[in-house]
């Protein structure tokens, strides 16, 4: 990561490296939300990040399940808004509680609710560029 926050990937492995490094940045309690277009990289994003927190079984993309959890070193709640950006659905499954649980939060889409993010989100933009190029800064 260059002084900007700006990070250059030019293949799934850089950005789930990225992800790897960026794990151990993070505690309990933050919340960070990846914004980017289909196939920016926010799922290889997120393997690598549980990766570094040495989870060892599969993590797929929560776009049906919306919410999956895991044991890692911290614990950690991924989410997806993409298949469901109406907020009154979130608030009925209990969002708030969710992202009060003692866990690192990270949400796939966050833009698409914005309104749901606590004010201390932190927002990392994925820019899908050439082909397998992608631009990932932190904001
Ligand atoms: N530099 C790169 N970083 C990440 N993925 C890349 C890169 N170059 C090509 N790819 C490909 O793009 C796809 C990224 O998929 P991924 O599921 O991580 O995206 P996503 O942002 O989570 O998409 P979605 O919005 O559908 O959830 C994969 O097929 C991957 O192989
Ligand atoms: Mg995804």
């Amino acid at each position: 990561m260059n002084k900007k926050n700006n990070f250059i990937s030019y293949g799934p492995d850089d950005t789930f490296n990225f992800g790897v490094e960026l794990s151990s940045k993070f505690k309990n309690g933050d919340i960070i939300g990846l914004i980017g277009n289909l196939a920016a990289g926010k799922t290889t994003f997120v393997k690598g990040f549980l990766k570094g927190l040495n989870y060892k079984y599969e993590v797929t993309s929560p776009t049906f399940t919306l919410v999956n959890e895991y044991e890692a070193k911290n614990k950690v709640i991924h989410i997806d808004f993409y298949r469901e950006p109406n907020i009154k659905r979130w608030n009925n499954i209990g969002f708030s509680d969710i992202i009060n649980d003692n866990a690192i939060i990270i949400i796939e889409w966050a833009d698409l609710l914005l309104d749901l993010l606590p004010e201390n989100t932190y927002k990392i933009y994925f820019e899908h560029d050439l082909k397998n190029k992608r631009k990932i800064y932190i904001k």
